[in-house]
């Protein structure tokens, strides 16, 4: 029997390219998202394929109560699901000194909290089914900090830790965990989905020249971003696997040399390298 895989966020980016990816290898998918008039792509894209039947859709809010308690009742009558993809997020930039709390809140509803009741609502079905995938894509912020990136960087590492918990639990269950840390990739969260504390934008923060060298750098570094279909053909990588023997999958350009080495150097000379790149 082909499996069901229900994922997050699928409007856009990696959720558009991993519902495609994954129709085409056989799975069911149901692609959720919270604006339903954002399917038409991945119908287009349906079309082309000849993978109509095995994609349905779903609206869902991951920040939304009656949103996951629709979820709830939709997937009583799913035969199984055997994956949650929790792909949807979003990136909050902006200096710690000028986040407000409402705007960490914001990020860490969606990128933590959405998560989590997400997880929430699926777990009942897949420990009765005595078996299941859960894959939370994170981020190399989630392992990294970056300057004037604080919401999202906190909310990814937050995440991680939830999904080492998470695993440790449900292993017993026949449940695995896994966390995708992808560096940089050419998807709309740098643009229509990246948001900025608004006190770091104004030329008169402390921070504004800081900012401007952030920004430089992270110009400088767009050409050299991956391709997403990467990161969708790792989901199908991981859906297809028996077991899930990991915990983490880093993935794109010089992610896992910057991992190694962020645990292999010593804090100041780290510090030290970025600032210098910087020019801070
Ligand atoms: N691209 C990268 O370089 C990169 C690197 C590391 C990790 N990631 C992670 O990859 C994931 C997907 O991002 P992406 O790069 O594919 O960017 P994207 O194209 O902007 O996709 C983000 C998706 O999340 C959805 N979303 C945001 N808030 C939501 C909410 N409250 N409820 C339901 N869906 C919501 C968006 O829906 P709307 O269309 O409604 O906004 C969109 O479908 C994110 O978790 C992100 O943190 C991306």
């Amino acid at each position: 029997m082909h499996k069901t895989a229900i994922i997050t966020g699928a409007s856009s980016g990696f959720g558009l390219l991993a519902t495609i990816e994954l129709a085409k290898n056989g799975f069911n998918v149901i692609a959720t998202m919270r604006n339903l008039k954002s399917k038409d792509t991945i119908i287009e894209l349906c079309k082309q394929n000849n993978i109509q039947s095995k994609v349905s859709f779903m609206q869902l809010d991951v920040t939304a109560k009656e949103s996951i308690e629709e979820l709830s009742s939709q997937l009583s009558n799913l035969p199984s699901i055997d994956i949650l993809i929790n792909n949807a997020g979003f990136a909050f930039g902006g200096f710690c000194e000028e986040v407000s709390i409402l705007e960490y809140k914001e990020q860490f509803n969606t990128n933590l909290f959405g998560l989590i009741a997400v997880t929430q609502a699926v777990l009942p079905y897949m420990r009765k089914q005595k078996g299941g995938k859960v894959i939370n894509m994170s981020s190399i912020s989630g392992k990294i900090g970056f300057p004037g990136l604080s919401p999202y960087v906190a909310s990814k590492h937050a995440l991680e830790g939830w999904s080492e918990c998470l695993r440790l639990e449900v292993k017993p269950f026949g449940i695995d965990v896994a966390i995708i840390e992808p560096g940089s990739f050419q998807t709309n969260i740098w643009t229509k989905g990246k948001k900025i504390a608004q006190k770091s934008t104004f030329p008169s923060s402390p921070y504004a020249s800081y900012m401007k060298s952030i920004e430089k750098e992270l110009e400088s570094g767009k050409s050299s971003y991956g391709d997403p279909t990467e990161v969708a053909k790792l989901i199908v990588e991981l859906c297809s696997k028996k077991e899930l023997t990991k915990l983490r999958y880093p993935i794109g350009k010089g992610v896992k040399l910057t991992l190694f080495l962020k645990n292999f150097i010593p804090w100041k000379v780290w510090e030290r390298i970025f600032h210098k790149r910087l020019n801070v």
